[in-house]
């Protein structure tokens, strides 16, 4: 029989123009339910005035993050087991870092619009190799790229918390992925907000839920702005 446990959601409220507060609900669970189906749950049965993000339920879309008991999650994703215990409570809150829209839906309209500017493609294609063990890309086959725009490390970032025009690290990420570092975007990312503005707290990639690793990538970024620059300095493309 499945295990049942008792805990307390203490979700965080904010409608247009109100004051942030806390409200407590109480609810049975299994505890490996997602912390995800607790908030829907609550929605269904109990508040259908709560506002909260969430599609595909499965670490894909990117749209269900939040910050459980302080720590950004991917809440379809965390089990109920991994942040509390039976009789304990899940403190769920909006991510840091963006403008609340509603309780805990926010707006990420900055974050989508700057990893379009850097070339950040949603599908990429998948490398295989041949019999020589050479690496090639598939002309067919595409897949998800890894970094699935939650906004997670953004959250976590104690420098964005700073200041809004920092890029961040998903969008320098982004940049570092997108291959070849076009004019354009060479001059957003090696500027005072970006990445250079970094101060290697690595934070971002321990939230991460996609591997992406976006500290180690911003450093590597560091290392291809300085070769471009030293490059064209000796008049090398
Ligand atoms: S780098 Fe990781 S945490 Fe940041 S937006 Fe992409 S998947 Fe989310
Ligand atoms: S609902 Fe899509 S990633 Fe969680």
């Amino acid at each position: 029989m499945a295990e049942k446990w008792q805990v307390t959601f203490e979700i965080y409220r904010q409608k247009q123009g109100e004051k942030a507060h806390f409200v407590r609900f109480s609810l049975d669970v299994n505890p490996e339910e997602y912390v995800l189906d607790g908030v829907e749950r609550i929605w269904a049965f109990k508040d259908r005035s709560l506002c909260f993000s969430h599609a595909c339920h499965h670490s894909t879309c990117g749209a269900c993050g939040m910050v459980v008991n302080g720590v950004e999650k991917l809440t379809c994703i965390t089990p109920i087991r991994e942040v509390t215990k039976n009789g304990g409570v899940i403190r769920v809150e909006p991510m840091r870092n963006f403008p609340v829209i509603s309780d805990l839906s926010v707006d990420m309209t900055s974050l989508f619009a700057r990893m379009e500017a850097v070339g950040h493609l949603a599908v990429v294609p998948v490398l295989y190799e041949d019999s020589k063990g050479r690496s090639a890309e598939s002309e067919e086959m595409l897949r998800l790229s890894d970094c699935i725009e939650c906004g997670l490390c953004i959250s976590a970032c104690p420098i964005a918390a700073t200041t809004p025009a920092y890029l961040g690290p998903a969008v320098l990420a982004g940049a570092q992925q997108s291959g070849q570092l076009t004019p354009c975007v060479l001059e957003m990312v090696d500027s005072e907000d970006g990445a250079w503005r970094c101060h290697s707290a690595y934070e971002c990639s321990e939230v991460c839920p996609s591997h992406v690793d976006p500290g180690w990538r911003i450093m590597d970024l560091r290392k291809k702005i300085i070769t471009l620059r030293v490059r064209s300095f000796f008049g090398k493309k």
